[in-house]
């Protein structure tokens, strides 16, 4: 089968005033479906850059990238945002939920704003589903202000998820999170990731959440290093 993600010597940089920044100095990466990898490094190291790069929120300086069999590297803005709207779901480091809509609703968020698409009896079938999926079947009418750290960000998993995505990212998904809800996170993701079937892609500083993914990955200074581990 096809790689999902396929990354060859992929350079970013960063035009700040007249200083350059390297932030990505060369990156190969392979991810198959179905994979549940961590990108690990320390801070400055290039995992935003290169999550946004696989998220086609940001274009690669040079070198090429085959997301789901399509090459991704040459295309303009605009098609960048249908590949992602199709393809890709997000999870934010800050939950990145709509205050004034409740849970329900914000799971339905980006189904909604697509034209087309299912009945409102089917899509809302879905988002109950996927809300007992990540344990928010009694939140359906709460709030975001409502809910605990936790439970926002297993909203924003359940909203990534709705779309059907074939890739989900997720750039620091545990940063604002006690130890113990990071892990429910983590066991949560692996959960949806067995039974939905989707590829996850996350990054994290943490070397607790680390030890849960069955690949990990690390970058340097824009660059992969040994030390990645598969378990
Ligand atoms: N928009 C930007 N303009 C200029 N430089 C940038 C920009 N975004 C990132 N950088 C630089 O690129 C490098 C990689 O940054 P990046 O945000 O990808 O690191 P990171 O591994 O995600 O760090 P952290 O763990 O702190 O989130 C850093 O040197 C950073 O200063
Ligand atoms: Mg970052």
């Amino acid at each position: 089968m096809p790689h999902l993600i396929e990354l060859s010597g992929i350079k970013k940089s960063y035009q700040l005033g007249l200083t350059e920044v390297v932030a990505l100095r060369g990156v190969d990466l392979t991810v198959d479906v179905g994979e549940f990898t961590v990108v690990t490094g320390p801070s400055g190291s290039g995992k935003t850059t290169l999550l946004n790069i696989i998220g086609c929120l940001d274009r690669a300086s040079a070198g090429k990238y085959v997301l789901d069999g399509i090459d991704v590297s040459d295309r303009d803005f605009d098609d960048l945002a249908d590949v992602r709207n199709q393809k890709i779901g997000f999870i934010f480091q800050n939950f990145n939920l709509i205050p004034v809509l409740n849970v329900a609703e914000n799971i339905e968020f980006p189904c909604s704003v697509r034209p087309g698409g299912e009945d409102a009896a089917t899509l809302r079938a879905r988002v109950e589903k996927l809300a007992d999926e990540v344990g928010l079947k009694q939140y359906l009418h709460h709030k975001p202000d409502e809910l605990s750290g936790g439970q926002r960000q297993r909203v924003a998993i359940a909203r990534a998820l709705i779309t059907r995505p074939r890739l989900v990212l997720a750039d620091e998904p545990t940063a604002n999170l006690d130890s113990k809800t990071s892990d429910q996170i983590i066991d949560l993701m692996l959960q949806l990731n067995k039974l939905e079937g989707v590829t996850f892609l996350f990054s994290t500083h943490d070397p607790r959440v680390v030890k849960h993914a069955r690949r990990a990955l690390a970058i340097s200074d824009g660059q992969m290093v040994d030390g990645a581990l598969a378990h």
